[in-house]
């Protein structure tokens, strides 16, 4: 079954071919960044606007780079939920069109398990790593949200925490905007806490009283915002204290780490709840090494088999929307719900 897969939840315009929610055939991305970038962050307005205009190209270009033409497409899958509502709305609206033009199913995705979804992808049959089935517990670590899900079958989950505010990346993103580095700052703070001293500072690790599986990011993000201010203001009054981002960069990334790895840890050790010994990382701050490097050696340290995906499909993607699509599909009994041309998209939305 060939997918065509398409998402616009944020500020990437991309559209996928997924063969049997396992084989990439093409995974294309317009990223908006640069556009973006001018102004620390993603403007909802520009962002709706720019998926309007990349969204016809990218599908054709995931259609030839697939070798298919659109007969050969058996499924229009989509983001709907959750992301920004103006973004969504494209995706959403070219999906039903193309659906109801060449009479396919449309298959509605939620954006959380897409990402977990981007585990079972294969670029080509020769990947050295072992394909991954449910049940298993997925960290979703994204710019929106930081989670830890029970997944018990492709399309069977339960919520065992999450943040209580901000998402794991948001908090690097407001971090490396304050000393300096452009927007989306994740990745630049992971090459420069490379070169930092992770004991430089030292950043609370907050929990939330009761919840054991719940994250908190505000306060280690007000507490490095402070740090930044107070230098800052010394600077302005000619008192001179100049803080290093290598160092900034390396103690934040080990409190966020560490405060991951922590929650993670107690999991592995709850022996009141069935664990699969097998754990799956997802998001755009899976790409993060600190915290690929450190969850990699709890789950060696405990025989879990670790899972996260390539880099290319950390960050948003098609992909991962045509992974997910296929199980969606094929465990709904009533197909018929693949055709109402009511799907609507939501800002919010529960998993
Ligand atoms: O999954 P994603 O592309 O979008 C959402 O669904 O939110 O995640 C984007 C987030 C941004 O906050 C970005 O800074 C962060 O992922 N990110 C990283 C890294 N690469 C991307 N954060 C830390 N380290 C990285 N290497
Ligand atoms: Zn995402």
């Amino acid at each position: 079954m060939n997918i065509l897969a398409i998402e616009s939840s944020c500020d990437e315009t991309c559209a996928s071919v997924v063969r049997d929610g396992r084989t990439v055939l093409s995974n294309v991305v317009a990223s908006q960044i640069e556009t973006h970038a001018l102004y620390g962050g993603v403007v909802p307005e520009i962002a709706s606007r720019a998926h309007s205009e990349a969204i016809f190209p990218v599908t054709q270009k995931a259609l030839s780079d697939a070798g298919l033409s659109l007969s050969a497409i058996d499924a229009v899958a989509v983001t709907n939920r959750p992301g920004l509502i103006g973004a969504l709305l494209v995706g959403v609206n070219f999906a039903k069109s193309l659906a109801y033009a060449q009479k396919l199913p449309l298959i509605p995705v939620h954006h959380i398990m897409g990402h977990i979804a981007a585990n079972y992808a294969y670029f080509n049959g020769t990947e050295n790593r072992p394909l991954l089935e449910p049940p298993f517990t997925a960290l979703v670590v994204s710019g929106g949200h930081t989670s830890l899900i029970e997944v018990t079958d492709y399309t069977k989950y339960s919520l065992i925490g999450a943040t209580r505010d901000d998402a794991a990346g948001e908090s690097f993103d407001k971090v490396a905007r304050m000393v300096g580095l452009p927007y989306p700052g994740g990745a630049k703070m992971d090459a420069r806490a490379k070169e930092g001293d992770p004991n430089a500072f030292v950043f609370p690790h907050a929990k939330v009283q009761g919840f054991p599986y719940d994250f908190t990011f505000s306060g280690l993000k007000t507490s490095a915002v402070n740090l930044i201010h107070n230098a800052q203001q010394k600077n302005a009054q000619q008192k001179g204290e100049t803080l290093s981002v290598d160092d900034i960069s390396a103690s934040f990334t080990k409190a966020v780490v560490d405060t991951i790895t922590s929650r993670v840890e107690l999991l592995f050790n709850d022996k009141s709840r069935p664990f699969s010994k097998k754990l799956v990382m997802a998001g755009g701050v899976a790409a993060n090494s600190h915290l690929r490097k450190a969850l990699s050696e709890l789950c060696e340290k405990y025989g879990v088999a670790f899972f996260v995906p390539p880099l290319s499909l950390c960050g948003d993607n098609g992909v991962m929307i045509g992974c997910q699509a296929y199980y969606e599909y094929r465990a709904e009994q009533n197909k018929d719900r693949f055709f109402d041309l009511s799907l609507n998209a939501y800002a919010a939305h529960e998993l």
